[in-house]
């Protein structure tokens, strides 16, 4: 049974991981300006389904992991996104949850995705890509987001401590973006639907910078000097085998050849800049710096931790 009763003449949407970072701001996206959709969030946990209810929004449970969940989850919904976890999970996950929306009558699939060129041999930007051609296989409606390297994992496992913030590519330059730009792609995509975004890809890397240009920013912001440490892919796989940043280890695998293939050169394209927010929304993105300003708490707790 789903939570509320839907208005009629305005699609359903269903947001994965709406407890996550993305689908968190999706989901704040469509409540600041309701009446575009009926929103669907989700929840692997029963007992964050049932507070989401008693806040009077419609939630069902849905665990990737237990495809007899999807059934009710997914019924009366017309389009959704599909959110996966930092996990190879991500490949079963996806195959039978596109084959159950089709089951269910979905109409548009959005996924989040990677910035990845068609031919990448990074693992967990092939796995992206074989979810991408598996929804596409499905007949359903599709678009797929391409964000970069998102900002906000300036507050999470590469957050500045005593002064230094650390990369683990050395000097190459890294394509950013905000994760509000890529809610807000996500949410007019979700709103508009298949009619205007079917069959589209739409790439988000808004600000590029190097090691040191990026402590430079923070230092600006914050007020405080912090500086560059630029450490090497294999001081990321280190840190990984350390346990302080839990990671499932295929997902890991795959981030520690990602940064071999960005400071190598191979994925020399992630330091660029590729921006549909503009075409799609009609703002304007956010620079580090602005999005440094709109997380100055948060990088202030990260630099007093
Ligand atoms: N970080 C980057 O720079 C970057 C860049 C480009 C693309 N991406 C992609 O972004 C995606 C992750 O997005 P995010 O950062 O928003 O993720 P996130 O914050 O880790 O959130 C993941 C969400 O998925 C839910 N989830 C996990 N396992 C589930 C399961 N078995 N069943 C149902 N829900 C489940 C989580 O729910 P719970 O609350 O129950 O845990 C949570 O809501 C990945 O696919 C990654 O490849 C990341």
């Amino acid at each position: 049974m789903t939570g509320n009763s839907a208005t009629p003449n305005i699609p359903t949407v269903l947001v994965l991981g709406s407890t996550g970072q993305v689908g968190g701001l999706i989901v704040k996206d469509f409540e600041a300006a309701q009446g575009r959709v009926n929103l669907r969030v989700t929840s692997r946990r029963q007992a964050e389904v049932d507070k989401l209810r008693a806040e009077g929004k419609d939630a069902v449970f849905l665990d990737l992991d237990n495809p007899r969940s999807f059934g009710t989850a997914l019924h009366g919904v017309d389009r959704l996104i599909l959110i996966n976890s930092y996990s190879v999970e991500m490949l079963v996950h996806s195959k039978t949850l596109v084959d159950a929306a089709k089951k269910a009558g979905v109409q548009h699939i959005v996924h989040l995705g990677t910035y990845g060129e068609w031919d990448t041999t990074d693992p967990h930007f092939a796995w992206h890509q074989l979810v991408e051609r598996y929804i596409e296989a499905s007949g359903i409606s599709w678009t797929h987001l391409h964000p970069n390297m998102f900002m906000e994992n300036l507050v999470t496992f590469m957050a500045p401590r005593n002064g230094v913030v650390t990369s683990y590519w050395g000097d190459a330059r890294m394509g950013w973006i905000a994760l509000s730009d890529v809610a807000a792609v996500a949410a007019t995509v979700l709103s508009e639907g298949p009619i205007k975004h079917h069959g589209k890809d739409y790439w988000l890397s808004t600000d590029v910078l190097t090691a040191d240009q990026t402590a430079a920013v923070l230092s600006q912001v914050t007020g405080t000097s912090i500086k560059a440490e630029k450490k090497l892919p294999a001081d990321f796989a280190t840190l990984i085998d350390s346990g302080q940043v839990p990671m499932e280890k295929w997902y890991a695998a795959g981030a520690v050849e990602f940064m071999h293939q960005v400071h190598d050169g191979r994925m020399g394209y992630i330091g660029t800049t590729r921006n549909d927010l503009p075409y799609v929304t009609g703002k304007n993105p956010t620079s580090l710096e602005q999005w440094a300003r709109n997380n100055l708490s948060r990088l202030q707790d990260c630099l007093n931790a």
